[in-house]
């Protein structure tokens, strides 16, 4: 199936416009349905095991529940955590920060276009550059892009994305199913014709040589892209 990436409502609608809200609020149950908090904690654990590294950014943050829900898997486990939300659209839930502070983390959010906002980030200064439901919107000169930059600020690199294969799409018709909008429903169908498979992330990455890739399934709907560095 050909990668195709149509713009989606989300990016474009008011953050407090209200299907703007209801469809962040279908993002949550989409995330936990697909399990990804639970993933992208568990991969985080293998992969950031350095104390002072546990410094983390997430590109395409959106309303900042999904990094709420992997730091409470990660709780007790990583005190002191500190995480930088880093949208176009300033749509973080205005109580997050309290969330994460009784977690033990500390989290500024950034209003920022994602390469302009990693090009000026002093290189090896993060441990981990992670993103959810972010890399599918971009085509693949900007993905490129994206990807060296990613790979210049940080030691990890984690991606969870829709799959792009026929059981997602199916499924993706069926989104009203759980309640999903309009918003959701439209995003849906079109991020997974734009999702990834096989090793297409992978292909993009700028250094091989120093950087281990994985890049594979996971679960029935989604793509895991992990870039870890060598050294
Ligand atoms: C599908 S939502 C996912 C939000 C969040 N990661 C989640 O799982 O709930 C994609 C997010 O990416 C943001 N976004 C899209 N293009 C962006 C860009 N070029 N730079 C920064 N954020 C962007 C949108 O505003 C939106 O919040």
């Amino acid at each position: 199936m050909e990668r195709i990436v149509l713009p989606e409502l989300l990016d474009v609608l008011p953050p407090q416009d209200e299907s703007a809200l209801r469809s962040r609020r279908d993002l949550r149950r989409l995330n936990a349905w697909m399990r990804h908090p639970r993933v992208m904690a568990r991969v985080l654990r293998k992969n950031l095991t350095e104390q002072g590294a546990r410094q983390i950014v997430e590109l395409g943050a959106g309303d900042g529940h999904f990094l709420l829900s992997v730091a409470r898997r990660l709780r007790g486990i990583w005190p002191g955590a500190q995480a930088t939300l880093v949208d176009q659209l300033d749509a973080l839930d205005p109580q997050m920060c309290e969330q994460f502070n009784r977690l033990g983390w500390r989290v500024h959010a950034e209003t920022a276009e994602a390469s302009e906002w990693l090009r000026q980030v002093p290189p090896n200064t993060t441990g981990a550059v992670i993103s959810n439901l972010f890399l599918h919107q971009f085509e693949t000169e900007q993905l490129a892009e994206l990807l060296r930059l990613a790979s210049r600020s940080s030691r990890v690199v984690i991606a969870l994305e829709p799959r792009r294969s026929w059981l997602p799409r199916l499924c993706g018709r069926l989104l009203w199913l759980i309640g999903c909008g309009p918003v959701t429903r439209h995003d849906g169908r079109i991020s997974i014709r734009a999702g990834f498979a096989g090793s297409e992330l992978s292909a993009l990455w700028p250094d091989k040589k120093n950087w281990e890739l994985v890049e594979r399934p996971v679960g029935l709907f989604s793509h895991l892209f992990i870039a870890r560095r060598k050294d």
